[in-house]
């Protein structure tokens, strides 16, 4: 790790300002999944118990620069005093002078950031003005960590600052499956479009040794390669570039994977009829990979050391279109829990596939982001971990 962490600074009697991602999902009034906040206790507790005062800074949805009440962070006030198990000062519109009025060992809550039109615009005036709330920076939102916002970016360059304990567990996580990892490295790569995923497609076959495609995203490379696709998802369009992409990979010294027997159907939907078929039929689509193609890949993971997981490899909201990803998840989970394996995922489908194969727990590591996991995957530089001051 490059960056500063809490161990480097000396949180006593000072206030320090915790950028966190508790931009956690809700049904009816109430968080349903707490993740988010549960990973950023770790942080909280630390700091309070080296005698600082913690003031979190936090988004919410995407207000647009507008006082939106739904999106008011209020909302996420009780889970968050639940998980910490104390009270939490919920702040509307903060001061200096109210948060120095507070006790010592206050965990104070501001509202969203993105209330303002300033954050997304990473204003200095607001970034001078969260600054003067408090002594000390602390990121702990790497989820969020692709925005260079005034509460993720600007502010960062006006205080002491450090990674959070979950920032450094994402940065750590991430720098073993794919900064410096043990090799030979697969990476998964699925959902919907190519277009969504060419940067990462890219980057990919230039740092790993197998790439597996799979989910909507592989029937533009099968079509790509003469092969029928019926009536499935497909980016007819896209044709060159998938070419392109597998060239590429073949100068690198990649392999990719691509799906070698298909489940198709005629409906997009739960429990449709369906058939396992090399060559899928001119009226039928794709909704997951087949048997022998999960068989194949779980032997390509056994002749890997570190495996990055990012996308589903079939329609797996749709049972029993789920069943490749879910059986590959498992694999993948057998062999980390065997010490085989390092295995990473991240991205929101991801882990919501990853979940429901009952996989997540025996992965090495499932990152809290989704975007910004997406972008650190592409090679993309993250303006919030770059304003982090180097060790
Ligand atoms: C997320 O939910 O992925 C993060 O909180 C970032 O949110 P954003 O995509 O609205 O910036
Ligand atoms: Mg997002």
């Amino acid at each position: 790790m490059n960056w500063k962490t809490l161990d480097d600074m000396a949180f006593a009697g000072k206030t320090a300002l915790v950028r966190v991602d508790i931009n956690v999902p809700m049904e009816a009034g109430e968080v349903s999944d707490a993740t988010r906040i549960n990973a950023v206790l770790p942080t909280i507790r630390d700091i309070s118990a080296a005698g600082g005062k913690v003031v979190l800074l936090a988004h919410f949805g995407r207000p647009k620069g507008k006082v939106v009440p739904e999106m008011s962070l209020r909302h996420v006030v009780p889970a968050l005093q639940e998980a910490l198990g104390r009270d939490v000062t919920f702040i509307e519109r903060p001061s200096r002078e109210a948060i120095d009025a507070l006790p010592a060992d206050a965990v104070v809550l501001v509202e969203n950031t993105r209330f303002s039109p300033m954050e997304p615009a990473n204003d200095p005036q607001m970034a001078q003005f969260l600054a003067s709330l408090g002594d000390i920076y602390v990121n702990d939102a790497f989820s969020a960590a692709h925005r260079a916002h005034a509460s993720t970016e600007g502010v960062a360059h006006l205080l002491p600052n450090c990674a959070g304990r979950l920032m450094e567990a994402e940065l750590t996580a991430l720098e073993a499956a794919l900064g410096n990892p043990k090799r030979p490295v697969v990476a998964v790569v699925g959902g919907a479009k190519v277009s969504s995923k060419l940067e990462l497609l890219g980057n990919l076959v230039r740092q790993v040794d197998h790439l597996v495609i799979g989910g909507g995203m592989a029937n533009t490379f099968l079509a790509a390669q003469g092969k029928q696709v019926g009536t499935s998802l497909c980016e007819h369009d896209l044709a060159e570039t998938a070419r392109e992409i597998l060239a590429k990979a073949e100068t690198a010294g990649c392999k990719i994977h691509l799906p070698v027997d298909l489940v198709v159907a005629r409906d997009f939907k739960a429990n449709a009829p369906h058939e396992v078929v090399n060559t899928c039929p001119e009226d039928a689509m794709i909704l997951d990979a087949g048997p022998k193609t999960v068989a194949a890949l779980t032997e390509v993971f056994k002749s890997c050391k570190t495996l990055i997981w990012n996308g589903p490899l079939g329609a797996f909201e749709l049972e029993p279109f789920d069943a490749a990803t879910n059986a590959a998840a498992s694999a993948a989970a057998d062999l980390t829990k065997a010490g085989a394996l390092v295995s990473v995922a991240g991205g929101g489908d991801t882990v919501a596939a990853l979940n429901r194969a009952g996989a997540a727990q025996d992965f090495s590591y499932i990152s809290t982001a989704g975007g910004a996991f997406l972008e650190w995957m592409e090679g993309k530089p993250l303006p919030g971990v770059q304003a982090l001051e180097a060790k």
